[in-house]
C-alpha cells in the first residue's frame, strides 16, 4: 500500500476542550504525519456543503448546528494507506460502540459530538482535501 493522504478534523466538542493536542498525539503516534493544517471557524454554507451526502438525514440540521458551534483543526495527514489507517485510529461514529484506545472513545461526547472526522474513501479524501486546501 502506498503514501496516501486523508482529511482530518479535530471538531468543535475537542477544540472546546481544548484536546486538540492530544488528539494530534494520537495521530502522531498512530505513524500518521500532518502535512497541511489550518483552524476553521465554519459558517452554515460551508458546513452544508461539507456535508452535503449527508443533507437528507434526520441528524443534518443537528450536524450542522454543532459543526458551526465553534472552530475546528482540519488538517491533512500523510502516511502508509492514511485513510483506513485514521478512521482506526479514530474509532467507530458512536463512541459507546468504539474500541476502547480509540480517539472516539477517549473523547467523544456522543454519537454527534464525536470528537473527529476523517474520509472514508480515497474519492471522499480527494474531495475533501480541496474543499479546505484549494491550492494543494
Ligand atoms: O464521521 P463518520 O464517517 O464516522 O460518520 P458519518 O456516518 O459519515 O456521519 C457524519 C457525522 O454525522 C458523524 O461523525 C456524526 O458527527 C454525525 N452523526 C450523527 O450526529 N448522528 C448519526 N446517527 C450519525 C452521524
Ligand atoms: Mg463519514
Amino acid at each position: 500500500m502506498a503514501e496516501q493522504k486523508t482529511l482530518s478534523i479535530v471538531k468543535p466538542d475537542a477544540v472546546g476542550k481544548s484536546n486538540i493536542g492530544k488528539i494530534l498525539a494520537r495521530l502522531e503516534e498512530g505513524g500518521l504525519r500532518i502535512v497541511q493544517a489550518r483552524l476553521v471557524y465554519m459558517d452554515r454554507p460551508m458546513a452544508e456543503k461539507f456535508y452535503a451526502e449527508h443533507a437528507e438525514r434526520p441528524f443534518f440540521a443537528s450536524l450542522i448546528e454543532f459543526m458551526t458551534s465553534g472552530p475546528s483543526m482540519i488538517m491533512v495527514l500523510s502516511g502508509e494507506d492514511a485513510i483506513a489507517h485514521n478512521r482506526q485510529l479514530m474509532g467507530a461514529t458512536d463512541p459507546a460502540k468504539a474500541d476502547p484506545g480509540t480517539i472516539r472513545a477517549d473523547f467523544a461526547e456522543s454519537i454527534e459530538r464525536n470528537a473527529v472526522h476523517g474520509s472514508d474513501s480515497p474519492e471522499a479524501a480527494e474531495r475533501e482535501i480541496g474543499f479546505f486546501f484549494p491550492a494543494s
